[in-house]
C-alpha cells in the first residue's frame, strides 16, 4: 500500500470514523490546504532569496535558547528570522493542539528550520540525498523509544510546490531490507556513546532504522521500481507525517518551513502501529 495523502480543509465535517490520528498513526500524510501563517512586508525577503550561509542544508533554530545556525543576513533580518521560525513553531503547536488533541502534553517540540534553497541543486553524498526515498533517522541523535512528527509548510512565493515521493507502507518495505541489515553489537553502541559519537546509546531500533536509511537510499534498483507515488505541495499547503514510518523523498521546491516534534511511542493512540513494534514483529522477538 502507497502512503495516502489525507486533505483536511478547515471547516469541513470529521470524515466519519477514522480520525486523523489513526490516519496518521497508520501511515498517511494529512494536508492542511488552507492554514493561515502570513509573513510580514518584511518577512517577505526571506522568500525572495536565500538567508543562509550555505554550509548547512538548512536554517535553524535549536535548544531551549532557540539559538540561530546557519543564517545570514544583517543582525536585524537575522533577529526577524529567528522570530520568523519562533512563529511557525507556535503555529506547528496549535495544530497538534487543534488537530491531533490526543498528542497534547505528550509531544515535545525540537528543531524549526528554513529551508530555502532548491532541493535537487544540492550536490550532496548518497547517503545525504534527501530525493531518495527513505525514512527518517539520525545518526547522532538515537530516537529510543520516540516517534518522529514533522510538520512542514511550503512558503514559496512563485507558485513552485515543493515535489515530493511518497513510497510504501513501512511493514512491506521491512519485509524486503531487514534480512540485509546487520546484526545490532550491544558492545558498540556503548561504544559510540562512551566516545561521545552518539548523545546517548543507540538502541537496536536505532541501529536498524540507520541501517534501513542507508540500504533504502543505496537500492538503486528499488528506488526505481519500489511502489511510489509523486505528491505536490502548493505554496501555502501545510502536511504533516510520521516521518519515521512514512517512506518518502523530497524531489524539488524551495522556501519551506520545517518544524519537528517527537512523540514517545506510549502516547500514540495504537503503539502496535509504530516503526519500534512493526520491526520487533517482523523480527519476532522484542527488540533491544
Ligand atoms: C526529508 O525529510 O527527507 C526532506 C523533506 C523536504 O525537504 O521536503
Ligand atoms: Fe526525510
Amino acid at each position: 500500500m502507497i502512503s495516502p495523502i489525507v486533505s483536511v480543509p478547515t471547516g469541513a465535517p470529521p470524515s466519519g470514523a477514522t480520525s486523523l490520528v489513526d490516519a496518521l498513526e497508520g501511515g498517511a500524510v494529512l494536508m492542511f490546504p488552507d492554514l493561515d501563517f502570513p509573513l510580514s512586508p518584511f518577512e517577505e525577503r526571506f522568500v525572495e532569496r536565500p538567508f543562509a550561509d550555505g554550509k548547512a542544508k538548512n536554517v535553524n533554530i535549536r535548544g531551549e535558547a532557540a539559538t540561530l545556525k546557519g543564517a545570514a543576513g544583517t543582525p536585524e533580518e537575522q533577529a526577524a528570522l529567528r522570530a520568523l521560525l519562533l512563529r511557525y513553531r507556535g503555529f506547528a503547536d496549535d495544530l497538534i493542539r487543534t488537530h491531533l488533541p490526543a498528542y497534547l502534553g505528550r509531544v515535545t517540540l525540537a528543531g524549526t528550520s528554513y529551508r530555502p534553497f532548491e532541493v535537487d541543486q544540492r550536490k550532496l553524498s548518497w547517503r545525504r540525498d534527501d530525493t531518495r526515498l527513505h525514512v527518517d533517522a539520525f545518526p547522532s541523535n538515537p530516537i529510543g523509544e520516540k516517534r518522529i512528527l514533522r510538520i512542514f509548510r511550503n512558503i514559496n512565493r512563485d507558485g513552485q510546490p515543493r515535489r515530493w515521493r511518497v513510497g510504501e507502507d513501512f511493514g512491506s518495505m521491512a519485509e524486503k531490507f531487514l534480512p540485509r541489515l546487520p546484526g545490532y553489537s550491544p558492545l558498540s553502541a556503548r561504544l559510540l556513546a562512551a566516545l561521545r559519537i552518539t548523545k546517548a546509546r543507540r538502541s537496536e531500533y536505532d541501529h536498524l532504522m540507520l541501517h534501513l536509511h542507508d540500504a533504502l537510499k543505496q537500492d538503486l534498483d528499488y528506488q526505481a521500481k519500489a511502489p511510489q507515488q509523486d505528491v505536490l505541495f502548493t505554496p501555502g499547503q501545510t502536511w504533516v507525517t510520521f516521518s519515521d514510518l512514512v517512506m518518502h523523498g523530497a524531489m524539488g521546491g524551495r522556501y519551506m518551513l520545517e518544524q519537528t516534534a517527537y512523540l514517545p511511542v506510549a502516547a500514540q493512540a495504537d503503539p502496535e502501529r509504530s516503526p519500534q513494534r512493526i520491526l520487533a514483529r517482523k523480527l519476532g522477538r522484542p527488540l533491544q
